[in-house]
């Protein structure tokens, strides 16, 4: 169908589908205000006034979509594809714009998101940015907004106030792109051919590709115990660490989308999944040969050093949390519980407590944010990555591969590989 659309198309040509398709890119978030205001008129006076934006606007308690009605009556003036296209880009509606004239944006508008068939992905190496659009890196910075040490029990204002998500260097995507260059959030296992890589605490990672490039897409949910606002914390609080903080240890987040209630996060995709899956061998893979163990434990600590070194508290070091390149470079991910100090020495309180317990130092679970917890959960993932074993196994006894006394511990670990032989 979309074949035989040129730029010289009519849009009142356009069939009611594909309207309909580019309305659903369009129509969450007033996307359609966006283009209305920016129509013009041959003589250079907007076309819509807010009285006819009111109108379209009335529209939606009708169920009818504000994008169709206003492409239809636009279509009136002959106006053309090639119209449409240059208002979706002028907009930043990439996808839209790809689905009208997918041929014209290979060539000319980089930064347009391609949704492709898996077979076409080639094996990314190098990879090319995502768009070629100069990003503005913020470098990594000491912050200069603090949690408020001398206010010690509530760490919910804590966090860099500083730097606000639309701030950042980021690419903002609408969830409608996301869903499409995941195959609709396809649950499927990877393993069946599906787009799923995995799961959370905090919601679900898919495989998507955007720009001949494949990425991973965290989509946040809501669980029982996390409502969307302590969602949108996390989320909030993980761009703005991603976008101070930048190390080879550090996974790259890409970009986000944030319309209605749906948070997700697209990250640089880490073909040997995380530590954890390694260590366990997971899909057959095989064992981790000690000279790679050695490398993914030096960069694990380069990484929680430097963000120890720029004031930033991680508070769920994990194997999970730690993910491998196609080298096996470790990089720490997952920021949205971390928190930032200047007066990074001294100890905050939290009511909330966060974190994986099989790895959370005495302090932490007792609600202290402190850097040394990091360091002790990174002692846990050292435990793991020498002997093999998980940090937690409910049919092991003991089920903690760490326990507060030392030589406690020693026994425990020893026990655990006895009876693995
Ligand atoms: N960028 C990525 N590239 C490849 N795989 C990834 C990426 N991000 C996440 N994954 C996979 O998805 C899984 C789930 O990640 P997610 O962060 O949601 O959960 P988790 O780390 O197990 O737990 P938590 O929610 O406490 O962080 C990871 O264990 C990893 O296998
Ligand atoms: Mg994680």
């Amino acid at each position: 169908m979309n074949k035989t659309i040129t730029p010289s198309t009519y849009v009142r040509c356009l069939n009611v589908g594909l309207i309909r398709q580019l309305a659903d890119f369009i129509d969450p978030q007033e996307g359609w205000k966006k283009l209305a205001v920016d129509i013009k008129k041959p003589s250079g006076d907007s076309r819509y006034n807010q009285f006819h934006i009111r109108r379209f606007e009335g529209l939606l308690q009708t169920g009818k979509s504000p994008t169709s009605e206003l492409l239809f009556d636009w279509g009136t003036t002959n106006c053309t594809v090639g119209d449409l296209v240059d208002l979706l880009v002028r907009n930043e509606f990439l996808a839209p714009a790809r689905l009208l004239l997918p041929v014209n944006f290979a060539d000319n508008v980089p930064e347009i998101v391609h949704v492709l068939p898996q077979e076409e992905i080639a094996t990314q190496k190098k990879l090319p940015p995502l768009y070629d659009k100069e990003k503005t890196h913020v470098k990594p910075v000491f912050i200069q907004n603090h949690e408020q040490m001398s206010s010690p029990r509530d760490s919910s204002s804590l966090g860099m106030k500083s730097l606000e998500v639309s701030d950042t260097c980021f690419q903002s995507f609408s969830f409608y792109e996301l869903k499409s260059v995941t195959n609709n959030f396809d649950e499927n296992p990877m393993s069946a051919g599906g787009n799923k890589m995995g799961e959370g605490g905090f919601g679900v990672v898919y495989r998507g590709y955007i720009n001949n490039r494949t990425v991973a897409v965290k989509k946040l949910t809501t669980m029982a115990d996390i409502c969307t606002e302590e969602l949108k914390q996390q989320f909030d609080q993980e761009i703005k660490i991603m976008a101070k903080c930048q190390h080879e240890n550090l996974v790259e987040l890409l970009g986000f989308s944030s319309d209605g209630d749906n948070f997700c996060l697209v990250y640089v995709y880490m073909p040997n999944g995380s530590l954890l899956d390694r260590l366990s061998c997971l899909d057959d893979t095989v064992p981790l040969s000690w000279h790679t163990r050695c490398k993914i434990a030096q960069g694990t600590a380069n990484g929680i050093y430097y963000l120890h070194a720029n004031h930033h508290v991680h508070r769920d070091i994990k194997s999970a949390n730690i993910l491998l390149d196609e080298d096996f470079i470790p990089k720490i991910s997952d920021f949205g519980l971390a928190r930032t100090s200047e007066k990074f020495n001294q100890t905050v309180m939290t009511s909330r407590i966060v974190g994986t317990t099989a790895y959370m130092a005495p302090e932490a679970l007792r609600g202290e944010i402190t850097p040394k917890s990091d360091v002790y959960s990174f002692g846990v993932v050292l435990l793991e990555i020498i002997t093999g074993l998980p940090a937690v196994d409910e049919q092991r006894e003991p089920q903690l591969l760490i326990s507060e006394r030392k030589s406690k511990m020693k026994k425990s670990i020893l026990k655990i590989m006895l009876m693995q032989k």
